[in-house]
């Protein structure tokens, strides 16, 4: 028995004035979503902005329910709907940010888990990382790269495609 380790590099920046023109870009795109979001229940907005290879930039926001669980976090409305609008179509980015009348939104929102595996599962398809922004409304952004960054020992496609016993 052994001891393994797994190290997660990302880069952070002190403010949004410090990300490149095109990550500033689609983080500001994810802001604007946010701004429309729909959460009633909890009064937190979250806004998620892709962008594709195509260079086509597609929004997404959280959208509550009465009814809790039929709800949707906004990173798998932008993901779902950026696939059934372009199927197919790789994934360069994605930012993510929210907002509350209720609480200080001043560090980085993290994809909950099940964003998580299905941005692993548009990653494994298209087998190309996606790049991550996270941020909040005030605070340190964080700039990753690729899904693993976030989702360690993801379980994904290829491990039902391998070769059979
Ligand atoms: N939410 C997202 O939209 N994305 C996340 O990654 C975490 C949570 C939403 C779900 C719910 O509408 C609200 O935030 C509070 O949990």
């Amino acid at each position: 028995m052994k001891t393994q380790k797994i190290e997660i590099s990302y880069l952070e920046y002190e403010k949004e004035a410090e990300l490149s023109t095109e990550d500033k870009a689609l983080l500001e795109m994810a802001r604007k979503a946010a701004e429309k979001a729909y959460a009633p229940y909890s009064g937190f907005n979250v806004g998620a902005a892709i962008l594709l290879e195509n260079d086509v930039i597609v929004t997404g926001n959280n959208q509550e329910n009465a009814a809790y669980p039929s709800g949707l976090c906004a990173e798998r409305v932008a993901l779902f709907s950026a696939s059934a609008q372009y199927p197919g179509v790789a994934i360069k980015a994605l930012a993510i940010t929210a907002k509350s009348a209720l609480i200080a939104v001043d560090s980085p929102v993290f994809p909950c888990g099940a964003c998580r595996q299905v941005m692993a599962e548009y990653e494994s398809h298209q087998q190309t990382p996606v790049k991550i922004i996270l941020s909040g409304l005030t605070g340190k952004i964080m700039l990753l790269n690729g899904v693993s960054s976030v989702l360690p020992f993801i379980f994904n496609g290829s491990s039902l495609t391998k070769k059979p016993v």
